[in-house]
């Protein structure tokens, strides 16, 4: 009886609940208590419908009435999937096969594992999640158009009390509907079914569908049997059409990518002000990560580089196991990720607080040719000229303070400067560190896309033309930048990177 009533009041009261108001429950025995609902929480859960993922009712820290995920309303999704839709039907290279029926197949991650038993975090196909907002894995997103008539569909996992007294709570397919705004859920097992009567009753579809890169190894196998037999016209190029959508951010994701910024830059600053000689990398690491953590992040968005010394000429050096030892730079890459939005962060500091004459004279050009760079994104440049310009700048340099004779002509110069920055001077960024990787480099930008820009100068064994004292530097500068119509906008601005501020940070735990 008391927990009929307590059901009761949890029903009458859940509105409240979710807003954090203080209530008062009066109990059948008379009793009368206080809550303060956003400390009772746990107890209120325990007698809620549970979910596969957060929700306004469950976590009200993370999730505000009206969104699915952090910041991004249920709407949005609906949204997304109907700009998918319309993208392919008014795609030219399709208007030449009107009245065609199309058939889109987005698969969800699966859970892959360390080892037995043991999973790795789960993290979900990005795809997926941005058209879904769904976080379970296992799960496809189906959608259909036939002439103007547009249907989604989510398979998601039927609920299962043991495999949830195991992994947590499932949605389940009869809450899946209403809470991912599809028009039907239906069990992952019936997929198949789905597919093959779909396929028999529209046979002119086309199946979008991308087998290049395997995200559901099941799926893959059923799907790549089954679409081969029945030799359907399959399009792999699914992808290009979502991440030309991904491409530019909305209002709401440029928000998570400004905090995610925010609490990777103050990360790495406080970071760089505790660390001193003799720690070791791992610790620096683990301080990095810390605080992106304590600060909101879910994790790190990717294995950070935290290389000391010559080890910053292994250009993914994750191993992070070295001793930091006094006079050595530290250059470090990390970035975290916050409700689903990527930062990327490179700063290169003097372990002790004073850059040698050397490590400096190389500071000041990597730096003002990353500053240089980003000042011409205002010119809506492509990526790939960013990185042409970032050869021609730093040849220049190069030559002026002798990494590079004078002697080298204009024909050799880039790709003298080449071999000092082996790798690419931007990306594209967004829920991926490496965002949108259909899209090419060689699109000008536009504003709502984010990029980094990451120039680097290496001197390694292999860079015969560099002085010895310059052997074994290495120093790169990355930051993430929001292209807006008004100019390019610096989103980790709050990453000190000048000489006096990296020095004086750097100094302040010695
Ligand atoms: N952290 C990876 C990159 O900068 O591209
Ligand atoms: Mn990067
Ligand atoms: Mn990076």
């Amino acid at each position: 009886m008391k927990m009929y009533l307590v059901n009761k009041l949890v029903k009458l009261c859940s509105n409240k609940l979710a807003l954090g108001h203080r209530i008062r429950l009066k109990y059948s025995t008379n009793v009368e208590i206080s809550k303060n609902v956003t400390l009772q929480n746990r107890n209120i859960n325990f007698l809620q419908r549970s979910y596969g993922q957060p929700t306004a009712a469950t976590h009200p820290h993370l999730i505000r009435r009206g969104e699915l995920l952090p910041g991004i309303l249920l709407e949005d999704f609906k949204h997304r999937r109907s700009k998918l839709i319309e993208n392919i039907q008014k795609d030219s290279s399709l208007s030449q096969m009107p009245d065609r029926t199309h058939l889109l197949i987005i698969p969800s991650a699966s859970k892959v594992y360390m080892s037995e038993k043991i999973p790795y975090v789960f993290r979900q196909n990005t795809d997926f999640l941005y058209f879904t907002g769904c976080q379970e894995p296992d799960s496809v997103l189906v959608m259909t158009v036939n002439n103007d008539n547009c249907s989604s569909t989510l398979f998601v996992r039927q609920k299962d009390s043991q495999s949830e007294l195991w992994d947590g709570p499932r949605t389940g397919v009869d809450a899946a509907t209403y809470m991912f705004g599809v028009d039907q859920a239906l069990p992952t097992s019936e997929f198949e079914n789905y597919i093959k009567s779909f396929l028999r009753e529209n046979k002119n579809t086309i199946v979008w569908y991308d087998h290049t890169e395997v995200v559901q190894p099941e799926l893959e196998k059923k799907l790549s049997n089954f679409l081969s037999q029945s030799a359907k016209q399959v399009f792999d190029s699914l992808k290009t059409f979502i991440h030309d959508i991904r491409l530019i951010k909305t209002a709401a994701e440029i928000k998570l990518m400004h905090e995610s910024c925010d609490i990777a830059s103050a990360a790495i600053a406080k970071t760089i002000a505790i660390s001193k000689p003799g720690m070791t990398e791992h610790q620096i690491f683990a301080t990095v990560d810390y605080e992106c953590r304590m600060n909101g992040a879910e994790y790190l968005a990717y294995p950070p580089v935290v290389a000391s010394g010559n080890n910053a000429n292994v250009i993914h050096y994750i191993t992070n196991n070295q001793v930091v030892a006094d006079g050595d730079m530290v250059l470090m890459d990390a970035g975290c990720e916050y409700h689903g939005y990527s930062s990327d962060i490179t700063r290169t500091w003097p372990i002790n607080g004073t850059f040698t004459p050397q490590q400096r004279i190389l500071y000041e050009v990597v730096l003002d040719i990353q500053k240089e760079l980003i000042e011409k994104l205002r010119n809506m440049p492509t990526l790939d000229s960013i990185f042409h310009e970032m050869c021609l700048l730093m040849g220049k340099r190069l030559q002026d303070v002798g990494l590079i004779p004078k002697s080298v002509g204009h024909d050799k110069l880039l790709a003298a400067a080449f071999s000092y920055c082996p790798h690419h001077a931007s990306h594209y960024l967004g829920m991926d560190v490496h965002d949108t990787g259909k899209i090419s480099r060689s699109i000008k930008v536009r504003p709502g896309m984010i990029v980094t820009v990451e120039p680097g100068i290496y001197v390694n064994a292999r860079n015969k033309l560099a002085p010895p004292e310059f052997h074994g530097l290495g120093i790169r500068i990355e930051d993430d930048i929001l292209i807006t119509a008004d100019g390019p906008v610096v989103l980790t601005k709050n990453c000190p990177k000048e000489v006096h501020e990296i020095e004086a940070l750097a100094k302040s735990n010695q």
